[in-house]
């Protein structure tokens, strides 16, 4: 439990967080719920699938990104929403459950959204900077008419990128509804530049019957072309960005072989941020939302081996004993950002909130937020 970082503060003062570390787990579950119950409904604790169980058990609605995407959207009596997630979520719930209308819904009265551990970050997301993603824009321009590209960033992703996707024609994507953001895609351009998952990018434009070969990869620390050729860049259908999960690359075929080998009849379920090599051989790829879902309408005794983040396989082990349920790496992928959200930084949190002081406030501002959630409202348009 007493995993995450302390931030220094920068007069070399105690963090107010330190307290909270030396509590038991009891005193801590205690004190949330304490909270919790103080609030009632003005208080809505969002949490992703990948958090760990003490968290999870703490949260009101828990979901895939698409989920909890909806889940902030449709967010009517709270005032606050505590995000046990990463930061782009906590974003994305701040952009949704405050557009113009949920505001004028509620006679402008803001919902604050707060991320208990600020570190809490998404690895994926910073792999692809604003600036490189414009840069890679204005370069592919000298090469294609980028009037007739449309910009997909999964939902991974910084709101300045979602924003620019909303700028330009473009669109935000999770790992449920890929598909169905592509073919909206493909309706209104002649490419897709998809970023910051490769993986996710090319696995979904796999299933479209898209060749390889025309997705090329673009290495934003490329200066020509992220690495391409003219001819490439001009043959292509799907442009990726040279961004993956560090959790999931993790996944590997030999990992599925071993498996199939060891356990006849066993089945193989992914998330589509496994590298290609994976997600082919795998018997079922998906959200983890749909993973859930697969395994919730097994029968008793099906064998899975599951290639997600750690704390979900865990859950789904503790919840379907029926089933029988590994792990797909031999070695730990857990998604260690998400995992800084603990219970000292969440009863911290909750405690400052109940006092009146909202603690690590995130807010999307101006243009950023304007851009953004027109990206976001036509990937829930999407069915
Ligand atoms: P889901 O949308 O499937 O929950 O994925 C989020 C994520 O970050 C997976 O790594
Ligand atoms: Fe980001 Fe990977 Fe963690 Fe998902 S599992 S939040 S993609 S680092």
């Amino acid at each position: 439990m007493l995993n995450a970082i302390i931030p220094q503060l920068d007069d070399g003062a105690v963090h107010p967080l330190r307290p909270y570390k030396t509590l038991e787990a009891d005193e801590l579950q205690t004190r949330i719920e304490a909270v919790r119950a103080h609030f009632g409904e003005r208080l809505l604790i969002l949490g992703h699938h990948y958090q760990q169980d003490e968290v999870i058990e703490h949260t009101d609605l828990r979901g895939d990104s698409y989920q909890l995407s909806e889940m902030a959207a449709d967010s009517r009596a709270c005032e606050t929403i505590v995000f046990c997630g990463v930061h782009f979520m906590a974003e994305t719930a701040d952009i949704l459950a405050n557009r113009p209308e949920k505001l004028a819904e509620r006679d402008g009265r803001y919902v604050n959204v707060t991320l208990p551990d600020m570190s809490a970050g998404c690895s994926m997301a910073d792999m692809a900077a604003i600036k490189q993603v414009e840069d890679a824009w204005d370069d592919m321009a000298e090469v294609i008419d980028t009037d007739r590209v449309i910009p997909v960033t999964y939902i991974n992703s910084a709101a300045s990128l979602k924003a620019f996707c909303g700028q330009h024609g473009g669109i935000v994507c999770t790992s449920s509804n890929a598909r169905a953001v592509l073919e909206w895609a493909f309706e209104r351009g002649d490419r897709v530049f998809f970023f910051p998952d490769q993986h996710l990018g090319r696995n979904t434009a796999l299933t479209m019957g898209i060749d390889e070969s025309q997705m090329p990869v673009w290495d934003p620390y490329q200066l020509d072309l992220g690495g391409n050729t003219e001819q490439a860049i001009r043959d292509s259908r799907v442009i990726l960005w040279k961004g993956h999960c560090s959790v999931h690359q993790m996944f590997r075929a030999e990992h599925v072989d071993q498996f199939r080998k060891q356990h006849p009849g066993i089945k193989i379920l992914v998330h589509p941020e496994c590298p290609r090599e994976v997600n082919d051989i795998a018997d079922v790829s998906g959200s983890t939302g749909k993973i859930i879902e697969t395994v919730r309408s097994s029968p008793a005794g099906t064998k899975w081996a599951i290639g997600t983040e750690l704390h979900l396989v865990h859950r789904l082990k503790a919840e379907f004993p029926e089933q029988e349920i590994h792990f797909l790496s031999p070695v730990v992928c857990m998604c260690a950002t998400m995992y800084r959200i603990d219970l000292p930084h969440l009863c911290w949190t909750l405690e400052n909130l109940r006092d009146g002081v909202v603690v690590n406030p995130i807010k999307v501002e101006g243009d950023t937020k304007k851009w953004s959630l027109v990206a976001l409202e036509r990937m829930l348009a999407v069915k």
